[in-house]
C-alpha cells in the first residue's frame, strides 16, 4: 500500500492531522511525523524505543522472532559459512563479494594494517594501567590527525579508503593498547596471516619466539568478529551517525562510537559479566545474586542478560554458545570453575520466573566474555574487541548516511524547566 495514512486527533486542535505511513522491505510500518513540527508539536520518545531515526539498507532485526539479517542474510548462516572479511565487504557494499572481489578486498585491507609510526608515540602519554578503552578513544580519535588524503566525505572512493583504513588498523591499535599495558614490545602486523590470526599474533606473539595461532581459537575469534560486526541503530552506531551528521572527521566519529560502546549497558557488558562472576565467587552464592538482580530496590542487574530489542532470544548468543563449547573443549577448559559457574548461572536464570516473565535471556556478551577469557584475553580488553569488530558496522552506517541527501541530527525536547522570568534585582 503506497499511500497508507495515520490520523492524529489532539484535544484543542480542530482538524485531524494526517500523517504518511512508510513501509520498509521488512519490519513494522513507520509513521512519518516530520510534518508535526509545522503544527507546533513534537513527539516524545526517550530511549528511542519507537523512533526510526533514519532509513537504512544494511541490517534488519526482528527482536520478537530473534532474527538478525545483514544484507538479507541470516546471522546464523553468515557465522557458519562466511568469515569476517566477507561480512565486512557485505556491510560496506550490500552484496557478498565474488572470489575475485574478496581477494582484492582482503589484500587492500592488508595494505593498510600498519599505523603511522608517529602514532605509536601517543601510547607513551597514557599511564600503563589506563583502561584500554580509554586508550582506544584517544588513539582512534588521533587517526584524524594523520590521514588527510581521503577526507572528502562526499566522495564515495574517499569514504571507502577511510573504511579500509579503519578495518585494517583497529586490530593493530587494539593489540598495541594491550601490549602497552603489559610492557611488551608492540608487534607489527603480519600480512601472511588472516585477519583473526594476525590479531592473535599481535596480542600474544613476542619477538623472542615464533607464534603459531591455534586454528580453533582463530576461528572462534573470527566468529566473535562476525557476530559483533553490526546491529543496526544501537547506541554506538547512532552516536557515529549523529556525530557524522555534522560533517565531522570520520576517525573522530568512530572515536565517539567507541566512547558510547564503553558503557556496561552496551559493549561494556562482556567485561561486566566476568567482573560479576568474580564477585559471585562460587556456585553456592548464585541464588543470592539472582535475588539481588530481582530486588527492585537494588540497582544490581545480571550482566549479559536482557536486550532492548531481542525479547525472545539473541540469535548471536545461540551461535556464540556453540562456539563457546568448541573452544572450551579444544582448550581442555570444560572444568574451569568460573566457566562452570557461568553455566550454572545461565541454567538457574533461565528457569527463574522473574527472568522468564521479562524475557531476559543471555545475550551475545554473556558467551563472548566466557570465550574471550578462555582464549586468554584479559577482561579489560573484551570491550576493545567488541569495538574492533563493530568498526565495520559504524563506518558502513557512516558511509550510508553520507551517500544520500542528509541533514544534521538534532533531536528536540519536552522542556520542564522554569518559564521565562526576570533576573532578580
Ligand atoms: N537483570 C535483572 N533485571 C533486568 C535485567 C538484568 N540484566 N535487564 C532488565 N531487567 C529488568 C528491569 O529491571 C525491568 O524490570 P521491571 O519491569 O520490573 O522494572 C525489566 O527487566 C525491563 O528492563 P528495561 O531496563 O526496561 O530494559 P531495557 O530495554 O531498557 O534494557 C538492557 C536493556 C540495558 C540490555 C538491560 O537488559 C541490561 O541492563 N542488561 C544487562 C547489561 C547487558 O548485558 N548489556 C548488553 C546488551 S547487548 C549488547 O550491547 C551487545
Amino acid at each position: 500500500m503506497a499511500d497508507k495514512k495515520a490520523y492524529l486527533k489532539i484535544d484543542g486542535i480542530e482538524e485531524t492531522i494526517e500523517l504518511p505511513v512508510m513501509q520498509g522491505s521488512e519490519g513494522p510500518d513507520v509513521v512519518d511525523v516530520r510534518a508535526l513540527t509545522s503544527e507546533g508539536l513534537f513527539t516524545y520518545d526517550p530511549g528511542f524505543v519507537s523512533t526510526a531515526a533514519c532509513e537504512s539498507k544494511i541490517t534488519f532485526i526482528d527482536g520478537g522472532k530473534g532474527v538478525l539479517l545483514h544484507g538479507g542474510y541470516p546471522i546464523e548462516e553468515l557465522a557458519e559459512k562466511s568469515d569476517y572479511m566477507e561480512v565486512c565487504y557485505l556491510l560496506l557494499n550490500g552484496e557478498l563479494p565474488t572470489p575475485e572481489q574478496k581477494e582484492k578486498f582482503v589484500s587492500t585491507v592488508k595494505n593498510h594494517t600498519m599505523i603511522h609510526e608517529q602514532l605509536s608515540h601517543f601510547y607513551n602519554g597514557f599511564r600503563r594501567d589506563a583502561h584500554p578503552m580509554a586508550i582506544m578513544c584517544g588513539v582512534v580519535g588521533a587517526l584524524s590527525a594523520f590521514y588527510h588524503d581521503s577526507l572528502d566525505i562526499d566522495d564515495a572512493h574517499h569514504r571507502e579508503v577511510c573504511a579500509y583504513r579503519l578495518v585494517a588498523k583497529m586490530p593493530t591499535l587494539a593489540a598495541m593498547s594491550y601490549k602497552y599495558s603489559n610492557g611488551q614490545p608492540f608487534m607489527y602486523p603480519r600480512n601472511d596471516l588472516n585477519y583473526a590470526e594476525n590479531f592473535l599474533y599481535m596480542m600474544f606473539g613476542t619477538p623472542c619466539e615464533e607464534y603459531v595461532p591455534n586454528p580453533v581459537v582463530a576461528k572462534a575469534m573470527d566468529r566473535i568478529f562476525v557476530l559483533h560486526a553490526d546491529h543496526e541503530q544501537n547506541a554506538s552506531t547512532s552516536t557515529v551517525r549523529l556525530a557524522g551528521s555534522s560533517g565531522a572527521n570520520p576517525f573522530a566519529c568512530i572515536a565517539s562510537g567507541i566512547a558510547a560502546l564503553w558503557g556496561p549497558a552496551h559493549g561494556g557488558a562482556n567485561e561486566a559479566v566476568l567482573t560479576m562472576l568474580d564477585e559471585i565467587g562460587s556456585v553456592e552464592n548464585i541464588p543470592d545474586f539472582i535475588n539481588k538482580a530481582k530486588d527492585p530496590n537494588d540497582p544490581f542487574r545480571l550482566m549479559g542478560f536482557g536486550h532492548r530489542v531481542y525479547r525472545n532470544f539473541d540469535p548471536r548468543a545461540k551461535v556464540m554458545k556453540v562456539s563457546c563449547d568448541e573452544v572450551l573443549k579444544e582448550l581442555g577448559l570444560e572444568d574451569d570453575p568460573m566457566l562452570k559457574m557461568a553455566k550454572e548461572l545461565e541454567r538457574i536464570a533461565l528457569e527463574d520466573d522473574y527472568f522468564v516473565e521479562r524475557k531476559l535471556y543471555p545475550n551475545v556478551d554473556f558467551y563472548s566474555g566466557i570465550i574471550l577469557k578462555a582464549i586468554g584475553i584479559p577482561t579489560n580488553m573484551f570491550t576493545v574487541i567488541f569495538a574492533l569488530s563493530r568498526t565495520i558496522g559504524w563506518i558502513s552506517h557512516w558511509s550510508e548516511f553520507h551517500s544520500s541527501p542528509n541533514r544534521i541530527g538534532r533531536p528536540r525536547q519536552l522542556y520542564t524547566g522554569p518559564s521565562k522570568r526576570s533576573y532578580p534585582g
